[in-house]
């Protein structure tokens, strides 16, 4: 198959490409960056870096939609909430329109969302069924679904990926956690109850690529792992799993005070479940945090 990646350069995307690759499909990367590509995705894959080179007369089968910018990194300011809906719904919309200029259609979309989409529903387990929330992620993730299910109407499955907390040794939030906790200094958010829908990213890529070929398979999808925890299990796992203390508590007043809206990330959560995932027959390598955690920090 012939597949374009947007995001491809990301965390995700480069294990995502490795493993397209592997199965010998051909690439085409967006990117901002393109002469970052091969070293990032895989020697051979193209990049782009405007969806307009994508003519509507080349063939591409399907599509994996996963740009956006880094949501907890900068203070959400006006500008910068301008900045994270861009790169996901405007990205999002442009994709669709080149679609509806396609002469030969993708038989498949795979698009980002977010375990953000839930809002903050406390102790609630949530599956694919459960409402969206109302603050800002929440609206992020429902408007940037909404656009990429546009693409229904071309005859496209769109797969909505729900993404949990993806656990991996090379960066995201686990990547930048395990310094203060490899020092003794790991800390607890809050009063620790907000759940954290996790998922190793060996099972998030196998499911992206069951999501890829199931043609059965549409609609939202939960991608996490079967067993979230609470944020104080998640801060006792990892600092047991690097044998170390994890006294501390980080003040919930504190965060807010010193990050603003975004501390809602770190102060609330979702507990999700992957219904749709295990229904279809799905099935994880690693089901419970302890197991993950060990395989990524050995
Ligand atoms: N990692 C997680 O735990 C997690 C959890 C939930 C949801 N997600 C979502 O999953 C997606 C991928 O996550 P990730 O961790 O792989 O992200 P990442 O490592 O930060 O990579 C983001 C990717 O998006 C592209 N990008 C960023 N800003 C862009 C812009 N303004 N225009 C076009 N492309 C842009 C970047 O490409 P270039 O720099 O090459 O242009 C990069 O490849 C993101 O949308 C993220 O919100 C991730």
């Amino acid at each position: 198959m012939h597949i374009l990646i947007t995001g491809g350069t990301g965390l995700i995307g480069r294990r995502i490409c490795k493993a397209l690759l592997a199965e010998g499909h051909q690439l085409t990367v967006l990117s901002r960056h393109p002469e970052t590509v091969a070293a990032k995705c895989g020697n051979g894959v193209r990049a782009i870096t405007t969806l307009d080179e994508w003519l509507p007369e080349q063939m591409v089968d399907a599509i994996i939609n996963l740009a956006g910018e880094p949501i907890a990194d900068v203070h959400w300011t006006t500008a910068r909430k301008q900045v994270l809906w861009d790169s996901r719904v405007t990205l999002t919309a442009r994709l669709v329109q080149r679609i509806v200029a396609a002469e030969h259609k993708p038989a498949v979309l795979l698009s980002g969302s977010a375990v953000g989409y839930y809002g903050n529903q406390g102790n609630l387990e949530l599956d694919e069924s459960a409402g969206t929330g109302d603050d800002f992620a929440a609206h992020l993730c429902k408007t940037w679904e909404d656009v990429a299910l546009s693409a229904e109407s071309q005859g496209v499955r769109v797969c909505l990926l729900r993404t949990g907390l993806i656990l991996s040794k090379d960066g995201g939030l686990l990547g930048r956690m395990l310094l203060p906790f490899k020092l003794g200094l790991g800390a607890r958010m809050g009063d620790g109850k907000q759940w954290m829908s996790w998922i190793h990213i060996d099972d998030y890529v196998s499911t992206i690529l069951r999501l890829l070929h199931e043609q059965d398979m549409r609609g939202p999808f939960n991608m996490t792992a079967p067993n979230p925890v609470t944020n104080a299990e998640f801060t006792r796992s990892l600092a047991r799993a690097l044998h170390r203390p994890a006294l501390f508590v980080a003040p919930g007043f504190i965060l807010r005070a010193a990050m603003g809206e975004r501390a809602s990330l770190l102060l609330e959560g979702q507990r999700v479940l992957p219904k749709k995932i295990e229904a279809s027959g799905g099935s994880f390598a690693f089901k419970r945090l302890e197991s993950a955690l060990q395989d990524i920090l050995s």
